[in-house]
């Protein structure tokens, strides 16, 4: 006699057949090396929170935390392409949104990302903007984990209150302040310059306040002449703050700048929201922020994205790498200590501080321009030149011969003629 199965039954027994059946997912093992320049204060905070995801989610693989310390990278990019030429890649690697990576070669040492960017659904949860910056020769080559801006100005409070001071609005009202706490014997403007690349990360703040955001975009797109007299207003502009900055900047880096608010001897710093991710791994509360004088409405913006290597030795735990960069609880555990906000537009505000979330707010409404210091206006070769001239400029102070040397870098890059 045949049994009858009652259907619910049937069902249950198929269900765990076919659970039976289905192959465990395989658990990675081996290592992952992942190449970056964040060593310390919130980017390696931030970095060491997804970290700890990866390892949660992949107890048996290693990760390789290779890191070349120095801001923007610049001792990391110069290591890096050794390594990538050399045939010695990481498996992944810390590659800012936009024409950075260039300098790469991406189609001879990158793996394209277009597969991933689909299955993982990002052309959806990451702005329009930002996508079009990623792609490069019609294809994406990292994952973003974040948006940085870099037109901040940072204060102490106590130093402005004590003095009756607002966090100023114009250049007029910057250089008013500034004599205010010099008379006090604060250092008005704090500024490290060691690393070659923070001058560069002022003036473009500086040119994206006296241009204007069409007319900052426009120097690197070859629609404003770099000999424009507001180029001219920008670099007196520049000149004339290095005048009230701390005598020893060459010596520091921005972090050491930094540390000249927290100690109440300073009073404003121009540099990006990396410095919200430091400050708070000093458990430091006292600065207020603003946007750089005459930028209000302009987000100077930067990405971090993360790359795949052709020659990665650790294939899939490399995949599982990025698929977590572009998670959102990866970029909700990496940003609220890192200093910036997601990539994606569907994190959490109530994760994120008091100065995190203005600038979610910033950047949905003001108008984006892409920052050249780190790597989104231009080509590395023309970025690079560009710091150079900025960072002989602060010290020398010639605003002919740099005007000059920046008309020069835009024709030998083939967008001025
Ligand atoms: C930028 C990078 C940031 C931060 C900063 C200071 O280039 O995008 O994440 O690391 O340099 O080092």
């Amino acid at each position: 006699m045949r049994c009858k199965i009652p259907s619910i039954v049937g069902l249950a027994l198929a269900a765990v057949v076919l659970t039976a059946a289905a192959p465990a997912p395989k658990e990675l093992s081996g290592k992952l090396e992942m190449f970056s320049w964040w060593t310390a204060g919130g980017e390696a905070d931030g970095l060491n929170a997804m970290y700890a995801l990866y390892r949660k989610a992949n107890p048996k693989v290693e990760i390789i935390n290779a890191t070349v310390a120095g801001g923007a990278g610049t001792n990391a990019k110069a290591v890096l392409s050794t390594r990538l030429t050399g045939g010695d890649p990481p498996d992944s690697f810390q590659l800012h949104a936009g024409l950075e990576v260039e300098k790469y070669e991406p189609q001879k040492f990158l793996q394209p990302l277009d597969g991933l960017y689909t299955s993982e659904g990002w052309t959806k949860v990451f702005p329009k903007d930002l996508i079009a910056l990623l792609k490069y020769k019609d294809h994406f080559w990292g994952v973003p984990v974040n948006i940085h801006r870099a037109n901040v100005l940072w204060y102490n409070r106590k130093v402005f209150d004590d003095n009756g001071l607002k966090p100023p609005t114009t250049w007029t009202e910057f250089f008013k302040s500034s004599d205010a706490l010099k008379a006090k014997g604060i250092v008005p403007l704090v500024i490290g310059t060691k690393e070659g690349w923070e001058a560069g990360h002022t003036f473009e703040t500086i040119l994206a306040s006296v241009l204007g955001p069409n007319g900052y975009k426009g120097l690197w797109a070859g629609t404003t002449p770099w000999t424009a007299p507001k180029v001219t207003d920008a670099l007196n502009t520049f000149k004339r703050l290095m005048t009230y900055a701390n005598t020893d900047y060459a010596a520091l880096t921005w972090s050491d700048a930094a540390q000249y608010l927290v100690d109440g001897k300073g009073g404003m710093h121009i540099m990006g929201d990396w410095t919200d991710g430091w400050f708070t791994s000093k458990n430091y509360t006292g600065y207020g922020w603003a946007p750089v004088p005459g930028s209000q409405g302009t987000f100077d913006a930067l990405s971090d994205s993360f790359a795949a290597t052709k020659g990665a030795k650790d294939q899939a735990n490399l995949m599982a790498w990025l698929k977590l960069a572009g998670s959102k609880a990866g970029q909700e555990a990496f940003n609220p200590k890192k200093g910036s906000i997601c990539a994606r537009t569907d994190c959490d505000p109530k994760l994120f501080n008091a100065y995190l979330q203005s600038a979610m707010k910033d950047w949905s409404t003001n108008a984006i321009v892409p920052s050249v210091a780190h790597g989104a206006a231009a080509v590395e070769k023309w970025a690079t030149v560009y710091k150079d001239i900025l960072n002989a400029f602060a010290t020398r102070g010639d605003v002919a011969a740099a005007q000059k040397a920046l008309q020069q870098a835009c024709v030998d890059n083939e967008v001025c003629k």
